[in-house]
């Protein structure tokens, strides 16, 4: 029942698949189990669209008390949190931008506090330029904060150029968000060429690529590259999101490779699991078959 008040059409089993759940202590909790699998986590507070500074407030404290209480737990070395600028204030009227890089800054100064990194999800289109001018003012004080990039724009193949020097970390993602038909490649096979093309720059660069596809032919293309290029496992590593081709992420881990998983957590589920069953909508009969108790 909490989980239908709370997370509105999606059922139990479906939350519980792709989310830890809605506080930080199961957040921290499912991070040691996933460490305990030989896999390291990217833990992301559900939120985004905030339009008031104390809702942005409120996304700044809930990131900081999941911090200390994954450094008291002794697993915060080494963590990833997610944030999204939306969530963070982004969308305030007037201030919104500097709002957002101030809250984004005081989570990436408790991060770095406690040896853990931030990595600035990407949203919709309206605000790749945006978001990307903060992440380069972050990383001025912060150089660890990672960027992500989106192979779905037709922008994104320079935006790879641009990123892919010593010491930046870059998510590759298809990108989750429906856009106008005139900035993006149309079509599976040629989002999918794209991706390759941008790994292909990325995995070139001295930077950090973090290969974010469930995409088996991509995680076989990212393979190729990485050995052809002679890239150490511990020079990238692959991301995928928490609940989809569990195996898969064991089998790279196994391998030899770097691999993390994306963990949401926290109350407010419906947007993220509405993407989620966009992309797979085979996932609407795990959540059917959750609501009949089966
Ligand atoms: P694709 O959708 O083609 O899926 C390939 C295969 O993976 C499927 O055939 C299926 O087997 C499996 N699969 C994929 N999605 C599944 C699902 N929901 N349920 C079950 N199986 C599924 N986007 C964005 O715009 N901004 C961001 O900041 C991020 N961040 C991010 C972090 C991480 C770690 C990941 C993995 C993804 C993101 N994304 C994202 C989402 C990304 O843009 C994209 O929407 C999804 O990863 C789906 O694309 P794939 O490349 O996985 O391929």
């Amino acid at each position: 029942m909490r989980a239908v008040l709370a997370h509105g059409p999606f059922a139990a089993g479906i939350i519980d698949r792709f989310v830890a759940g809605p506080t930080d202590a199961d957040a921290v909790a499912a991070t040691a189990r996933l460490a305990d699998l030989g896999l390291r986590a990217s833990v992301d507070l559900l939120g985004e669209g905030v339009t008031r500074p104390d809702d942005a407030l409120a996304t700044v404290l809930a990131y900081l008390r999941l911090l200390d209480l994954a450094d008291r737990a002794g697993i915060a070395a080494g963590l990833d949190v997610s944030v999204k600028l939306s969530a963070l204030g982004q969308a305030v009227p007037r201030d919104g931008r500097k709002l957002s890089y101030e809250n984004a800054a005081e989570v990436c100064a408790r991060a770095a506090a406690v040896n853990a990194t931030v990595t600035v999800d990407m949203e919709d289109h309206t605000t790749t330029d945006a978001t990307l001018d903060t992440v380069v003012e972050l990383r001025r004080d912060f150089p660890s904060v990672g960027a992500v990039l989106q192979a779905q724009l037709l922008r994104t193949e320079g935006d790879c150029r641009d990123l892919a020097r010593a010491g930046s970390r870059v998510r590759l993602c298809k990108g989750a968000y429906r856009e106008p038909a005139d900035i993006v490649h149309r079509g599976r096979p040629s989002v999918r060429a794209a991706y390759a093309r941008c790994l292909g720059i990325l995995l070139a660069g001295p930077g950090y690529p973090m290969i974010a596809t469930h995409d088996p032919a991509l995680i076989g293309v990212a393979g190729r590259l990485a050995a052809e290029l002679r890239r150490a496992p511990t020079t990238y590593e692959y991301q995928l999101l928490h609940g989809v081709r569990p195996g898969e992420q064991r089998r790279l881990a196994a391998g030899g490779a770097t691999v993390r998983v994306y963990l949401p957590y926290g109350p407010d589920s419906v947007p993220y699991l509405t993407r989620r069953l966009v992309e797979k909508p085979a996932n609407l009969l795990l959540a059917v078959r959750a609501l009949g108790g089966r």
